[in-house]
């Protein structure tokens, strides 16, 4: 029987490469999508509406598949934004998508994973899960989270035989950039307390995603994580999260903190 994969935030990017990559080795493939239309004509791959803000949605769309052998958290956006300037409505959305979205995810599928006592969970969050960078407060924290979702579920679910792991892209040449970081008008107003940061920090950060490693590659390291039933907890992907997680790892606070200003320019 093939295994059955629901994956969020289908329609490009990361998720688009991994419904395809899965489909391609007999997977199958419920994509979520807010545009199901996009994913239409592929073999082995069920395009549905998914809006990860709404339980009710989720839950139906759970309820018709059946079972699901392995859940990917992939869906998100990254607002870009000083905190002093951030609207309640930009940290209520970037938490609502980024974090209970993942949330709302699990908490549907569980109950189906626990009753197959079976199942695997794999969360995509970011090297910016464990490194914070100015004007990216509520998207750093918003994968922080995840992070921290990850971490605790591997002990509530470990009994039903639901494995939980989280994957830490470094920057990827996606729509991310394209398409998916909102930006807050004052922050980036010329008269803005911030607007050395930003013109220092968001055209290079800009640069680093559009150059950034092929989607194909978490695709890849999705698939090795399904595969292998003693896979570490969490693992990074692309130059970026290689060359930072383990400084971060090594180093104090205070010396990582220094190396990352120099190499940002802050
Ligand atoms: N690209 C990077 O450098 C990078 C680095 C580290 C982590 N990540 C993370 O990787 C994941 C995939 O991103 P990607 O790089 O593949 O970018 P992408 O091409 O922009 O895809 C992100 C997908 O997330 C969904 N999404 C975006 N905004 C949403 C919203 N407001 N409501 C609901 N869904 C929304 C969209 O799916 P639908 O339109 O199909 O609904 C979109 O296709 C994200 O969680 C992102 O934070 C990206």
């Amino acid at each position: 029987m093939n295994k059955v994969v629901l994956i969020t935030g289908a329609s490009s990017g990361m998720g688009y490469a991994t419904a395809i990559f899965l489909a391609s080795k007999g997977f199958t493939v419920y994509a979520g999508s807010r545009t199901p239309d996009k994913l239409s004509n592929l073999e082995n791959i069920h395009p549905f509406f998914l809006d990860v803000t709404d339980f009710k949605n989720i839950q139906k769309n759970i309820d018709a598949i059946g079972r699901i052998d392995i859940l990917i958290n992939n869906a998100g956006y990254g607002l870009v934004a000083s905190v002093e300037e951030v609207s309640e409505e930009q940290m209520e959305d970037q938490f609502n998508i980024n974090v209970f979205g993942v949330l709302r995810l699990c908490k549907a599928v569980i109950p189906t994973m626990r009753e197959q006592n079976d199942g695997i969970i794999i969360n995509i969050s970011s090297f910016l899960g464990k490194i914070g960078l100015p004007l990216l407060t509520l998207y750093n924290a918003s994968k922080y989270a995840v992070e921290g979702i990850t971490d605790s579920l591997r002990y509530e679910l470990s009994d039903f035989n639901i494995r939980v792991h989280s994957i830490m892209p470094g920057f990827f040449n996606t729509e991310f950039a394209r398409e998916n970081l909102k930006t807050n008008l004052e922050t980036f107003d010329e008269n803005s307390p911030y607007a050395k940061t930003v013109s220092n920090l968001t055209p290079l950060i800009v640069e680093q995603i559009n150059q950034g490693n092929e989607a194909i590659e978490v695709a890849k390291k999705i698939l090795e994580v399904i595969e292998n039933d003693k896979y570490q907890a969490r693992v990074t992907v692309g130059d970026k999260a290689k060359k930072f997680i383990p400084m971060k790892k090594e180093l104090s606070d205070e010396d990582f903190e220094r190396r990352v200003r120099e190499y940002y320019n802050l």
